[in-house]
């Protein structure tokens, strides 16, 4: 059997020590960290998940900023909202809930946010930074992968990476991270020609193409470490919802170690904003790091609109 990855329990680890330096800065005279969380229209998924990180921000002492807005809102009063939280002392890291409705422009809008509040790490300069390897904030579902494989693998040099998916929030920035560990990455997705093949020669595969149950028992090699990245939702014969994520889990148990789907990457997303909110409520207080690309010439780019594949996988 498969040794199984638990991610709520990796999270419940990095939400402890999430609130043990919230606690630290406070006690050294130093504002609390804020995360401002916009939901614009009503999304029930996006609610959920709004949800999910006030509550997170509550659990642990993170001051949470909650601005619902209508479906109708303008791009225009959405831009003006983030200039103003931009301006904010009290808000470190700014979180806009995607999907935005169709009449906005998402990419506009992300790339709107100060990149040293971009606590997704969506922004251009942080996946430039990312791509360099010069800092910056790390999007939370890759950085919570990483996260989960140090639990299994010390070290990730040499090592075969398969990654199933290239979307610009989870499939190219988790290669970036590897290789900066001198893993060997492959970057695929599902027109990928001999991807079984591929995949069965990996010391770890990282599915996150979206595809429920993609990667079947031969797709894996005895040994290899398997993150499941996807999550579906699926109906049963009886009218349940079931989540489903991109590995057919039953069938990988000569794994050495795979997540599971719910329970895996799920819960360490969360974890990490929250962590990547306090990170950017140190370096805001304490002068930042020095960056290769300096966020101050993030408003000099000529084009910020260009984060968001609407049907990236
Ligand atoms: N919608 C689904 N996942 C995410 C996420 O990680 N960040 C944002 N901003 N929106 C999302």
């Amino acid at each position: 059997m498969a040794d199984i990855i638990d991610g709520r329990a990796v999270a419940r680890e990095l939400d402890e020590q999430t609130a043990k330096a919230v606690q630290a800065m406070v006690d050294a005279g130093m504002t609390r960290p804020g995360l401002a969380v916009v939901l614009v229209g009503n999304d029930p998924a996006s609610e959920v998940y709004v949800g999910r990180k006030i509550k997170g921000c509550e659990k642990t002492g993170i001051r949470s900023f909650e601005h619902r807005l209508s479906k109708n809102t303008t791009q225009d009063a959405l831009l003006t909202l983030i200039a103003r939280l931009n301006a904010d002392p009290e808000v470190h890291g700014i979180l806009v809930q995607v999907p935005l409705p169709d009449h906005i422009d998402t990419g506009v809008v992300l790339g709107a946010i100060h990149p040293d509040k971009d606590v997704d790490g969506f922004h251009p300069v942080n996946v430039g930074r990312l791509s360099t390897g010069t800092g910056g904030i790390v999007p939370c579902t890759p950085l919570g992968v990483t996260k989960l494989l140090d639990t299994v693998i010390d070290d990730m040099t040499g090592l075969d990476v398969v990654v199933i998916g290239k979307s610009n929030i989870v499939g190219k920035p988790i290669a970036m991270l590897l290789l900066e560990r001198e893993a060997t990455v492959t970057v695929t997705h599902i027109e990928t020609k001999n991807l079984s093949d591929l995949c069965r020669k990996a010391d770890v595969i990282i599915a996150a193409a979206g595809a429920p149950e993609l990667v079947k028992g031969y797709w894996v090699k005895p040994g290899a470490v398997i993150i499941d990245v996807g999550i579906t939702r699926r109906k049963t014969e009886d009218g349940k919802v079931k989540l489903v994520g991109d590995v057919a889990f039953d069938e990988v148990q000569h794994a050495r170690a795979v997540t599971p789907v719910p329970g895996g990457v799920g819960p360490m997303t969360i974890a990490c904003l929250l962590a990547n909110t306090v990170q950017a409520a140190r370096e805001a207080q304490e002068g930042g790091k020095a960056h290769a690309f300096a966020s101050s010439e993030w408003d000099l780019l000529p084009d910020r609109s260009m984060i968001f594949d609407k049907n990236d996988d």
